[in-house]
């Protein structure tokens, strides 16, 4: 029985310092984050076959700066993105985006959510 514990305190602390070291670790650059690069490359690559032009789902538009800017003021997107309690988790039908993706959509934000 004390083995049991043992192991089982060993595994949550292992598990518990893989994801410390997911969020905190300095691969995540987040001190030049522009709207051409970071952005646009995420929302290209995860969001825009489903949120451009006229048929995008939703109505939200996610391939102009306009729109985008608009989805980030309303909350939405950054509420969709990070699973928020009361969006509807994005990208639809597909895994989560990895932390240091949302976090550059967050500091975008943070920064004024310049067209740079
Ligand atoms: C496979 C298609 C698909 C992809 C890919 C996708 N979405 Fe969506 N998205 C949808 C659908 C469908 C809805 C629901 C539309 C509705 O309410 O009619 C939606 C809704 C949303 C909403 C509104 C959520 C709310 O609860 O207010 C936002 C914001 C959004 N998407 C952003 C994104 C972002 C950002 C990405 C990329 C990270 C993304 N979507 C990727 C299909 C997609």
């Amino acid at each position: 029985m004390k083995l049991i514990v043992a192991i089982g305190i060993l595994f949550l602390c292992s598990c518990t310092y893989n994801k410390e070291e997911l969020l905190y670790n300095n691969t995540c650059d987040t001190s030049n984050v522009k709207y051409s690069v970071q952005v646009t490359n995420t929302l290209n690559a995860n969001c825009i076959s489903c949120h451009a032009g006229a048929t995008a789902s939703g109505g939200i538009m996610l391939d102009d700066y306009t729109s985008v800017r608009a989805a980030a003021i309303s909350g939405r997107l950054l509420g969709a993105i990070s699973h928020a309690p009361g969006y509807r988790g994005m990208p639809d039908l597909a895994p989560k985006l990895p932390e240091c993706r949302i976090a550059e959509i967050r500091t975008w934000m943070r920064n004024g959510m310049l067209n740079n």
